[in-house]
């Protein structure tokens, strides 16, 4: 059965990486029998450029119609000075919303060929590999009530930290699911000393925890666990935490590998359908230069091929395929170092595609 990929390569360097990711998946279409189409559409700020919505229904329409997504970056300078309904990322926000993509996995996987470019020492992050899950459509990105409000001559800006007891448990059945294929161990992220909403995040999963005991389960407060990924990051197989937190703690796990230019996610529904992207942003300071690094884009669809297209093997084929052209010694400036051979965009991805 041919299945359907929506492309969305939205803003800064979304276009750039994204067309090499399309070489990668004609290569798998044309060489390599993968029953797939492609169609396109707009989102972020090139969606708001065209219609005046970060998200357009007839986007969501696409999305909602396709098996899968893969998605470049949003935002940019061009549009931050507009109302945050209509920013860049509400677009993102709203795709993940609309499709109920509450798993967000984020591998961070240091190459071992990339260790010096990490900025911690070789031997704190050699070998590393961590699978953090984060909650994506519930906490404090989408809680209500939320807005502005005027009173006593100022304004006041607010948020609302909510997590019910589903939402929590079906993340962390996500976690604990994925732990029993890895090294059966999950570390919980909360802040439950301070908030009700991850107290009982706290309290459910350690409820879950008695059904999954093979998993070896821990809990920490992020502030912590923020400490221990910079000071023993190896510690760690899978951690699952919040909305806020996941996307805080990914960044800082992207660093350990030596850029997050090399990081691909998922976002998951219940269903296993997912939309896959690079967790970099759009990077306007280096759009249309050709000097983005493909890889987080490339390996997002293996990760595509992995959770949603049923291709297991084809996923292996790109992985090795990456780590051949690192063995190769090419490198994007992000992850240059004395000696490599530094690459663009393009060629980067020419290289994944002759490795291929
Ligand atoms: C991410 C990004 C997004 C987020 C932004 C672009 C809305 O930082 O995917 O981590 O905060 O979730
Ligand atoms: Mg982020």
């Amino acid at each position: 059965m041919t299945k359907k990929i929506l492309v969305l390569p939205g803003d800064g360097i979304g276009p750039e990486i994204i067309a090499e990711a399309e070489k990668v998946l004609r290569v798998l279409i044309d060489k390599y029998g993968l029953g797939a189409e492609l169609d396109h559409g707009l989102v972020g700020g090139a969606a708001y450029d065209d219609s005046g919505t970060p998200l357009p229904e007839h986007t969501l329409d696409q999305a909602r119609a396709a098996d899968a997504v893969l998605l470049g970056a949003v935002g940019g300078p061009k549009w931050d000075d507009l109302d945050t309904a209509v920013r860049p990322e509400k677009g993102l926000l709203g795709l993940r919303a609309g499709l109920d993509l509450f798993a967000n996995l984020r591998p961070a996987i240091l190459y071992p060929q990339l260790a010096d470019a990490s900025s911690l020492k070789p031997e704190i992050v050699s070998g590393l590999d961590i699978m953090i899950v984060r909650e994506l459509t519930g906490g404090i990105y989408f809680g209500e009530p939320r807005g502005f409000r005027e009173a006593d001559g100022h304004r006041t800006g607010f948020n609302t930290l909510v997590y019910s007891e589903p939402e929590i448990e079906r993340i962390g059945q996500v976690a604990f699911d994925i732990a029993r294929k890895r090294d059966s161990r999950v570390c919980s992220v909360d802040k439950a000393n301070v908030l009700e909403s991850t107290a009982l995040w706290r309290e459910v999963i350690t409820r879950m925890g008695a059904d999954y005991a093979d998993v070896e389960l821990s809990h920490m407060y992020v502030d912590n666990a923020a400490m221990q990924l910079v000071r023993a990051p190896k510690q760690f197989d899978v951690m699952v935490t919040t909305n806020m937190f996941g996307d805080i703690l990914s960044d800082c796990a992207a660093m350990l590998t030596g850029s997050i230019g090399m990081l691909p996610s998922a976002s998951l529904d219940a269903n296993g359908k997912g939309m896959y992207e690079p967790i970099h942003g759009s990077a306007p300071d280096i759009a249309g230069k050709g000097l983005a690094n493909p890889l987080a884009t490339i390996l997002s669809v293996a990760m595509m091929l992995r959770y949603t297209l049923d291709e297991a093997a084809l996923a292996e084929r790109i992985e090795v395929a990456v780590e051949a052209v690192l063995d190769q010694h090419l490198r994007t400036p992000d992850i240059m170092a004395e000696g490599a051979i530094e690459v663009g965009t393009a060629a980067m991805g020419d290289a994944v595609v002759a490795a291929l």
